[in-house]
């Protein structure tokens, strides 16, 4: 059975999602601390299957340990944590504590029960200020913030395990910017309060619940002096899981990849796609650079597909027409 932490979050619901469909059996657990219990409901319409699941913080080890005592677990993947950048510069330490110490509860827990398989939910955000694009895994890690710094020392403490111990099998999965939602409507990103990613905002422009996109700067080498990133569908994203998943379950070593699609869009690009899809008008304003931003960063997936057979099958349409299902389907229930 794999544990999914963070199940019923973002990430991890289109990740549990896609593993039920791929007939692995799973456990979700979640505290709820950033995601809704509806989630496990809508996964099982789509899956027709019971969702196993737990409600616990994993930095409560023994709560967890019970997961591991009632369930034969063979591995996990890590989605719980804290995500928002700047509010990691606000309080460092719960992100610290609950990053990285979560992080050491499971491993411990893993090596106990004898199941040293690990898939762990990096981000692109491990190449801090990268010179050029693509980015390739060599590429020199640096990080800029309390988050960022989490994700870097989870790695490192990964690394570290790794060659002490060779008999574990590590993934580590670098998301550049996921978006989209699963195709049915039924799960998507619900960020709470107003959004601080571009995609989430977006839509909730087009669907009148903002006003106006304020547009971080238009003076950047890029094509449209907008900043450029590299965003990927999350159900393409959920997929380099399954895939990542085939391979710690046959080899041991650590192994690192880049989830992305190769492609980079400016935050214009965004905009002018969503108006053509939706046919919604996107208000929106330039405004000054925001701290810590980028001109340009897209992936070089190729690592990826040579070695896991994965790459990218949705585009930036379908993955605003799916943003887009699911902002209508969600309109008035939770937000
Ligand atoms: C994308 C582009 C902005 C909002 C962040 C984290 C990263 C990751 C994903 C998390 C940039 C511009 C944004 C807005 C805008 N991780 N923008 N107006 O910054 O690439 O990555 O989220 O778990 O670690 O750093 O994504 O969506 O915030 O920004 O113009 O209201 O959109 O300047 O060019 P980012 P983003």
């Amino acid at each position: 059975m794999i544990l999914v932490t963070g199940g019923a979050g973002y990430i991890g619901s289109h990740t549990a999602l896609s593993l039920l469909q791929n007939d692995e059996d799973v456990i979700i657990v979640d505290d709820f601390s950033n995601s809704d219990k509806r989630v496990l409901e809508n996964l099982e319409k789509l899956t027709h299957k019971k969702i196993q699941f737990s409600e616990l913080d994993c930095c409560d080890e023994q709560a967890l340990e019970q997961v591991f005592i009632k369930h034969t677990i063979s591995a996990c993947i890590h989605f719980a944590g804290y995500k928002a950048v700047g509010e990691s510069s606000k309080i460092p330490l719960e992100y610290y504590n609950n990053n990285i110490t979560s992080t050491l509860i499971i491993l411990k827990l893993l090596k106990k029960y004898n199941a040293k398989r690990f898939i762990f939910s990096s981000s692109a955000t491990v190449y801090g200020s990268p010179e050029t694009s693509p980015i390739n895994e060599t590429f020199p890690l640096s990080v800029t913030n309390p988050y960022g710094r989490s994700k870097l020392m989870v790695e490192d403490i990964l690394r570290d395990i790794i060659a002490a111990e060779p008999d574990w099998s590590i993934g580590l999965l670098r998301y550049f910017n996921p978006i989209g939602a699963h195709e049915s409507g039924l799960i998507g990103e619900r960020p709470n309060g107003i959004p601080n990613n571009v995609m989430p905002y977006i839509s909730m422009v087009g669907a009148g619940k903002l006003p106006c996109l304020p547009v971080f700067g238009n003076d950047y080498d890029t094509h449209d002096g907008t900043g450029v990133r590299d965003y990927i569908h999350v159900m393409d994203l959920a997929e380099g899981h399954v895939a990542m998943l085939a391979k710690i379950s046959k080899e041991v070593g650590l192994s690192t990849y880049n989830l992305g699609t190769g492609q980079g869009y400016s935050v214009l690009d965004l905009v002018t796609q969503f108006e053509k899809v939706t046919g919604q008008k996107i208000n929106y304003e330039i405004m000054p650079r925001r701290q810590g931003d980028i001109a340009t960063c897209y992936a070089d997936p190729q690592k990826a597909l040579k070695e896991l057979g994965w790459k990218t099958t949705r585009n930036l349409q379908t993955m605003i027409e799916d943003t887009w299902r699911f902002e209508q389907d969600s309109q008035g229930k939770s937000r």
